[in-house]
């Protein structure tokens, strides 16, 4: 599978975003991950934001992660989602190749249950940032709600469309189990 694409979602949500520039960049390490990144992508539809879904691995497509990434701020891209398990290091190698913001999402697809995901994305050292989320679908979904609230900074549309999201996720919340 590596080196495929991941499947479109089929979601109304992201097809509302169809046709659109990609204002966000959803990478992961292996098609085998798309499960679990899948839920940012279905975040940032719901805030009307296209994102870029690419299966690009640091150490077994080094350049096209290279290419990607040091050319995507100048293709319009404002944050860049990077997913990946067990020794990960393509979020800390995507945030030396750029100055974008990156946010990791540590992928429970080893034996070490994400353990060893988190603490590869997490602990980096002083100098090149990472913006980590938590282990697995969580930590994907909060990662395009956060690049969401990244870009509502500057997009008061984006901005309502967070606002409606969060009004939607309290009124679905019952009293009463
Ligand atoms: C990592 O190794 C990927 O991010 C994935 O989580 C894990 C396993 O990849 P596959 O062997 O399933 O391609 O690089």
């Amino acid at each position: 599978m590596a080196g495929k694409r991941p499947a479109k979602s089929k979601t109304a949500n992201r097809n509302q975003t169809r046709g659109a520039a990609p204002r966000v960049a959803i990478l992961m390490g292996s098609a085998s991950d798309w499960d679990v990144m899948k839920p940012a992508a279905d975040a940032l539809a719901e805030l009307g934001i296209a994102s870029d879904v690419r299966v690009i691995s640091a150490h077994r497509t080094p350049a096209r992660h290279h290419a990607f990434v040091s050319s995507a701020e100048e293709r319009g891209i404002e944050v860049i989602i990077a997913g990946a398990g067990a020794a990960a290091h393509l979020a800390g190698v995507t945030a030396a190749l750029t100055l974008l913001p990156v946010l990791g999402v540590p992928i429970d697809s080893s034996p070490l249950q994400g353990l060893d995901a988190l603490l590869s994305t997490v602990q980096m050292p002083g100098g090149i940032p990472v913006g980590t989320l938590a282990i697995g679908k969580a930590g994907a979904k909060n990662a395009g709600l956060l690049a969401g609230a990244i870009i509502a900074r500057k997009d008061p549309a984006v901005r309502a469309a967070l606002a409606r999201q969060r009004a939607r996720q309290t009124a679905s919340v019952p009293e009463r189990p």
